[in-house]
């Protein structure tokens, strides 16, 4: 048998066997239930954009509360390792959310639900090769969580790390598919089942053990690349969601109540919203997973093709014009204002329509961009006041009586193919109505389409006007020409 012995002080300590028996005991449970408080309350005020930061705060203080107790709980290693550990990933930590731009979040999310995933089938690795070595026999329980644990949390791994590379451009986006795909990766996730099953039975063989490792990697790479880029948001969602299951059931193996707890919360809330993202986007889970959105490139309408359909075309001047005219406003920011960090200068756009009377508001389709609540996070950067952000079933009623619907950057989200054409991929997502506007405004570069790959009939509608360019400048030119009649 091979030798682990070197791992025993480490898992003799991360193993919450009764060797905190007594006071210590209880107040370390007790500490762990304070945090799990703060988790939920914290999850609690993240669904609101006015209690989101003090709900993210408090969260974070859950987390160093969970840490003091898991500290005070098992000496680990030596506490000034430990001390440098804390201060070397915090430092990390507080670069990245310093310095990581709001479009490349997904990405970064997807970094860190693949770590939490990888540490947890660590930690659940770490205890089966104590039973190897021990030749302790673990309980019924035990086993099970703990290759559960293994296998769902190097799934999570490696598929994070795809999901990383297709947003961040290092392998392509495209949905990646070959003959047999699907009946390959079911015997594959066939095999890796019976693995677990294998060695629950028959808990010592930490070969078969290193090959379930490799063969739940290869699962999580091979389920997320037949997975267009553009549905990697839903996918992170569900990897996260993953990553709170391999958590609790780690929990379970260690016998860590906070554990258990945190992941749990994680798991559900992870599945909540990838939920919330479906039905925004009206297809199922099995659709994002299997469907291969997005494995043919997006063609736009040449040149010819959209004049012969009469797009009409304005100059910011002109759109100046209408502007000035009118009384009221709603403003659709889509996927190319956070491209264009148009955010800033949308907000100077509306501070100078307000001051002259008319009246703004911001339209928020709930898959507007490329994750949760991209646009309010945007908004929210340039001070736009949360109260003039309107939901769909809030604002689609007021479009028969605005002026100008101002699209910038927007797409899919205002497609009313979605409402009519059942052949449309889009068909049943609930979309902005900005059709029903007197006027509406496209600013965007071009006539390409957005993340479905589909043409927009909006643009080709007799009430609509094109702004053709990037949305930072050609908003910026739009504030400027509004002096000539302001
Ligand atoms: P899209 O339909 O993706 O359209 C974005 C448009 O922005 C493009 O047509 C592009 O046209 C334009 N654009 C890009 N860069 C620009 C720039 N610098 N300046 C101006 N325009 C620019 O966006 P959407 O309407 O926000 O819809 C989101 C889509 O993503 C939906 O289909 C949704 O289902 C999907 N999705 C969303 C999420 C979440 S959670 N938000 C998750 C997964 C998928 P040009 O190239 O012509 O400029």
């Amino acid at each position: 048998m091979v030798e682990f012995a070197y791992l025993n002080p480490l898992l003799a300590a991360v193993e919450g066997e009764a060797q905190d028996a007594g006071p210590l005991a209880a107040v370390i449970q007790l500490i762990y239930l304070g945090a799990v408080v703060c988790f939920i309350l914290g999850l609690k005020r993240l669904s609101h954009p006015l209690t989101a930061r003090s709900g993210n705060i408090l969260a974070a203080v859950g987390m160093f509360v969970a840490i003091v107790a898991t500290l005070l709980h098992r000496e680990i290693v030596s506490y000034p390792l430990i001390v440098i550990g804390i201060v070397v990933g915090s430092g990390i930590g507080a670069v990245f959310a310093r310095t990581v731009k709001m479009t490349a979040m997904p990405q970064m999310v997807a970094l860190l639900n693949g770590f939490g995933g990888g540490a947890s089938a660590l930690v659940a690795g770490a205890a089966f090769l104590r039973y190897v070595n021990s030749g302790e026999a673990p309980t019924l329980d035990v086993a099970i969580t703990m290759q559960l644990s293994v296998l769902i949390g190097t799934v999570t791994f490696s598929g994070s790390l795809i999901a990383f590379g297709k947003l961040q451009e290092l392998l392509t986006g495209r949905a990646v598919t070959y003959p047999l795909q699907k009946p390959l990766n079911a015997i594959l996730f066939a095999g890796v089942l019976a693995l677990v099953v294998w060695l629950v039975v028959a808990p010592s063989g930490w070969v078969v053990f290193a090959v379930l490792v490799g063969a739940g990697l290869l699962l999580g790479v091979f389920s997320v690349i037949p997975i267009g880029g553009a549905d990697m948001p839903v996918v992170i969602s569900l990897l996260n969601s993953y990553s709170g299951l391999a958590a609790a059931l780690t929990g379970f193996v260690i016998n860590n109540h906070g554990l258990v707890i945190s992941g749990a919360l994680v798991g559900a809330s992870g599945l909540f919203l990838t939920n919330i993202m479906c039905k925004a986007m009206n297809r199922s889970l099995g659709n994002v997973l299997f469907g291969a959105f997005g494995a043919a490139p997006a063609l736009a309408p040449t040149t010819q093709a959209a004049a012969a359909r009469g797009v009409r075309s304005y100059s910011v001047e002109d759109a100046a014009m209408i502007f000035a005219s009118a009384n009221s406003v709603i403003i659709v920011p889509g996927y190319g204002m956070a491209v264009a960090q148009a955010q800033h200068v949308v907000k100077e756009l509306t501070d100078k329509l307000a001051a002259h009377g008319i009246d703004v508001k911001f339209a928020i389709h709930p898959v507007a961009g490329r994750m949760p609540g991209h646009m309010n996070v945007l908004l929210a950067e340039a001070d736009v006041p949360y109260e003039q952000l309107l939901d769909l079933e809030g604002v689609n009623p007021l479009f028969p009586q605005t002026d100008v619907a101002l699209v910038i950057g927007a797409n899919d989200v205002v497609n009313p193919a979605a409402r009519h054409d059942k052949a449309s991929p889009i068909y049943g997502m609930p979309i902005l109505d900005v059709d029903k506007a007197r006027t509406v405004m496209i600013c965007k570069r071009s006539l390409n389409p957005g993340f479905a790959g589909i043409d927009n009939e909006l643009f080709y509608a007799e009430g609509t006007i094109m702004l053709f360019g990037d949305g930072k400048a050609t908003i910026t030119r739009l504030v400027a020409a509004l002096d000539d009649f302001f």
